[in-house]
């Protein structure tokens, strides 16, 4: 991706955020600049690599499988030092986007229409080789649950979640005509990089074309401190 679209990308989540009056805290405002300044206080954002992570998996195909998110609180698994046992995340998903079917192996989470356009969930289990199988799944959704044949569409509207356990695959992509929505993530504690199972094989971070400055630092971007 250039780093022109990355800018460009954050910049219009940033305004969707302030449409739907979602404030961010503070550090996701920082320049890369002022990150230069930032000493070991802010450690943990940059050991467990919170903030601004624009993906398109690897693919080269941001417009159809991409995903803004921002982490904004994580434990990790592999640092004693940051006991958190749960995560938060905040993402942007424009029409058209596909966030490509996976599972978790260790992570339980929810997913929540914070607002903006309606959201299409299609929900598998795993069977014992991790393939799709063809059982009914049971739907966790806001207290209710009940079961619906494998990859049945579900539509969440602003407000309303699913309840995501180990082991369910899950792709998600916004109703047409409905426009960009803000989609909240509330979970374990997260490791992107040892817990997502995709159904077929993508990377994670996008190669990034330097055509102007960034705007944002990305969560893989800090400078370490000196
Ligand atoms: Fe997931």
């Amino acid at each position: 991706m250039k780093r022109s679209e990355i800018n460009s990308i954050i910049r219009e989540f940033e305004a969707l955020l302030a449409k739907y009056q979602f404030v961010l805290p503070p550090f996701l405002g920082f320049t890369p600049e002022e990150w230069k300044e930032k000493g070991e206080e802010y450690g943990e954002i940059r050991d467990n690599a919170l903030g601004w992570d624009v993906t398109d998996y690897g693919l080269g195909d941001f417009n159809k499988i991409g995903l803004t998110l921002i982490t904004l609180r994580n434990g990790n698994f592999n640092d004693p030092r940051y006991t958190k046992t749960y995560a938060e995340k905040i993402m942007m998903l424009r029409e058209g986007q596909l966030s490509p079917n996976h599972f978790h192996w260790k992570k339980m989470e929810d997913i929540i229409n914070r607002g903006g356009g309606d959201v299409i969930f299609h929900l598998w289990n795993a069977d014992e080789n991790e393939g799709l199988a063809d059982t009914d799944v049971e739907v966790f959704r806001d207290g209710r649950k009940y079961k619906v044949p494998a990859g049945s569409g579900i539509i969440l509207k602003p407000g309303e979640s699913l309840t995501l356990y180990p082991y369910t695959y899950h792709d998600f992509s916004v109703v047409p005509g409905t426009g960009s929505a803000i989609i909240g993530e509330v979970s374990m504690c997260n490791d992107d990089n040892s817990d997502n199972r995709f159904y077929e094989p993508i990377g994670r971070f996008p190669t990034i074309e330097e055509d102007e400055a960034p705007y944002r630092l990305l969560c893989n971007e800090y400078p370490a401190v000196n």
